[in-house]
């Protein structure tokens, strides 16, 4: 498995692995909708400053990735980043692919003078709690929702 920076021209692939991350969240949160294609989002995102999107590759193919982006404010002395879609195909679960993933994208972060990694992941989404949570990551802010 090798972790690499995502090529120009591999938006698309990462468009479609976060159309599969959105609908393996609906079992949590059934206000997303299930017809709901990403295009033409990474291959944007990617050319912008202060982004890192990451993939991870077996086999010349494209099983898993990470898309994070650097988050100043004059509020802070010092910025912090965002770890906002993190996403490994199933059959490629549990071999250290997601943890690898996370794991270049702090390293990334470090090196740009990063106070804290911030994330938002669904209450019941216990695995990838458990992954966050073995990287350091604990509960600082509460994201609330009134269903009407
Ligand atoms: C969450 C996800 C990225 C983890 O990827 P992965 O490659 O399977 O994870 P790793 O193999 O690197 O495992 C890292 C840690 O996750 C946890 N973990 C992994 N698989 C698990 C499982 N089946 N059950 C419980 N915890 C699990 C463990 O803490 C593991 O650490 P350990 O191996 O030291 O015990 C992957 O399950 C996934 O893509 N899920 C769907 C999308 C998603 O939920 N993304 C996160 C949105 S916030």
């Amino acid at each position: 498995m090798h972790i690499r920076p995502a090529k120009s021209d591999e938006g698309a692939v990462c468009d479609e692995l976060l159309t599969r991350l959105i609908q393996t969240e609906r079992q949590w949160e059934p206000n997303l909708n299930e017809d709901f294609i990403v295009t033409n989002n990474y291959a944007y995102r990617l050319a912008e400053d202060g982004t890192l999107l990451l993939v991870a590759e077996e086999n010349s193919e494209v099983v898993g990735f990470l898309f994070g982006f650097l988050s100043p404010s004059p509020v802070l002395k010092r910025p912090t980043a965002l770890l906002d879609a993190l996403f490994v195909c199933k059959e490629h679960r549990s071999k250290g692919i997601g943890k690898a993933l996370a794991l270049r994208f702090r390293e990334w972060v470090k090196e740009q003078g990063v106070y804290a990694i911030e994330l938002k992941v669904m209450s019941q989404n216990t695995t990838a709690l458990r992954l966050y949570e073995s990287l350091g990551f604990s509960e600082a802010k509460k994201y609330m929702q009134c269903n009407l």
